[in-house]
């Protein structure tokens, strides 16, 4: 696997290999891999003949109280995972060569209205800085593919949005959520948890599926069952931020006839924030 960090080695060495090999495939991460990030390098590999995976903790999609300075940061570990699968390329840039005139300084991609809720809605700015970065990323890989993880649902459709929006040449594919065998989804943020905590973080998704049968069941009076799962949550020990049940396609607040429908959750357990989300469609019922 080569590693890379500046922008220009990779332009370079992508505009010589495409010439030679074809395609090329990126994925975006922050570092901090687990079976979710390298599952999304198996798809890249099956798409297309490169695969850039980049490694970049991007500070401006961070909020001034955040965790920046504290997530997680493990080159060395990362690189092994991704030379044992074949990686063609890491691209690790540092902050200066993504920023060189600073992060607020640097132009912003702002995708409007799906940005307002949500996640978008707790931690205004958030989506700018990875609207920007991806951008960024697009551009300089000029990359047929990218692939993105759905746990990360509301981040997935910004992304989309964007590249309709802008008309970029780019194919945005998606894996779908790895999950403990307890079903918690798999993220980087995980490892802030406590021993309780740990304990305590799959009733998340034990929370969306008790929702998803609900509905499932007939029960289409989404704002009583938000109130009360976000009350389990509660009970059970959370901070709840939202829960939410949209229309998948749009990202709005569901009515009581629509059919493909998504349950979104951010809780906190402790001072750690966890997200997980639930697709239910109505006209398939399956679980
Ligand atoms: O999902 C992430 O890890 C980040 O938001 C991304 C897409 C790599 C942008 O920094």
């Amino acid at each position: 696997m080569r590693i890379i960090q500046t922008i220009k080695e990779l332009q370079n060495t992508l505009n010589q290999q495409r010439q030679s090999a074809g395609s090329v495939a990126l994925v975006p991460t922050m570092g901090n891999l687990h079976q979710g990030h390298l599952q999304l390098v198996s798809t890249a590999q099956r798409h297309a003949d490169i695969v850039v995976v980049s490694l970049f903790v991007n500070p401006t999609q961070f909020g001034a109280n955040e965790d920046l300075d504290s997530y997680p940061r493990t080159m060395q570990d990362d690189i092994d995972k991704l030379e044992a699968l074949n990686t063609d390329i890491l691209f690790a840039p540092t902050i200066d060569e993504m920023y060189p005139l600073g992060g607020d300084h640097t132009s912003r991609v702002h995708v409007p209205g799906i940005t307002d809720v949500l996640c978008g809605a707790s931690r205004p700015g958030h989506f700018d800085g990875v609207t920007t970065i991806v951008n960024k990323l697009f551009n300089i890989s000029r990359a047929e593919f990218a692939i993105f993880g759905e746990k990360d649902f509301q981040q997935v459709a910004v992304i989309r949005r964007m590249v309709d929006d802008l008309n970029i040449p780019i194919t945005i594919i998606t894996e779908p959520t790895v999950r403990e065998a307890d079903g918690l989804a798999l993220s980087s943020r995980n490892g802030y948890l406590s021993k309780a905590q740990r304990q305590l973080a799959p009733q998340l998704y034990a929370t969306l599926l008790e929702v998803k049968l609900a509905i499932t069941a007939g029960d289409n009076n989404f704002e009583q069952l938000e109130i009360n799962a976000k009350e389990r949550l509660t009970a059970q020990g959370f901070k709840p931020d939202y829960l939410h049940i949209f229309q998948r396609d749009f990202l709005q607040p569901a009515k009581d006839t629509d059919t493909d429908l998504i349950i979104l959750v951010a809780a906190f357990a402790g001072t750690t924030r966890l997200i997980d989300n639930l697709s239910v469609n109505l006209t398939t019922h399956t679980l």
